[in-house]
């Protein structure tokens, strides 16, 4: 059966237009492409998106850096499509990813573990969740009787 997952490209990404467009093809060699947007959060976006890691010390960073410039966005379908995507994106770590998983996409395109190119939902809830934080208007019922 297909699985939705949400994948973000991050603004480090987004900023190159040639590692955009590699993962733009990357994604549509995986996936079907269900939902796609371009857009750009407040720094209020960030912290409601990353609650959960409020305390961090990683997350100053993290909620400046993912509201420093435009994103895009993407609801993927595909069997399996959170493990899937999770798979092609690699470990958060850049320097894991570098050094053990070279042919991930944070492997190749990874700057730091933060400016780490791409997000992908890691469970069902979470899919759900993120979903409807970036397309609050897709009705994932909806869309499943059409297929
Ligand atoms: P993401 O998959 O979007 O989920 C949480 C994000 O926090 C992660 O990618 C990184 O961008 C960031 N992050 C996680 N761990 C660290 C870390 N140790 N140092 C800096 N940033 C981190």
């Amino acid at each position: 059966a297909l699985q939705l997952t949400l994948a973000v490209i991050k603004p480090d990404a987004v900023a190159h237009p040639l590692i955009l467009e590699a993962l733009h093809q990357k994604i549509l060699e995986n996936f079907i492409i269900v939902r796609k947007k371009d857009l750009m959060w407040r720094a209020e976006d960030s912290e409601k998106f990353y609650a959960e890691h409020a305390g961090r010390f990683f997350y100053q960073r993290l909620v400046e850096f993912m509201s420093s410039g435009p994103m895009r966005a993407y609801i993927l379908a595909r069997e399996d499509a959170i493990t899937h995507w999770r798979g092609m994106m690699g470990p958060t770590k850049v320097f894991r990813a570098r050094f053990t998983s070279p042919d991930t996409l944070r492997g190749q395109y990874g700057l730091t573990d933060t400016r780490n190119t791409t997000h992908g939902s890691d469970s069902v809830e979470s899919a759900k969740r993120e979903i409807s934080f970036f397309f609050p208007e897709f009705n994932a019922d909806e869309w499943k009787s059409r297929e």
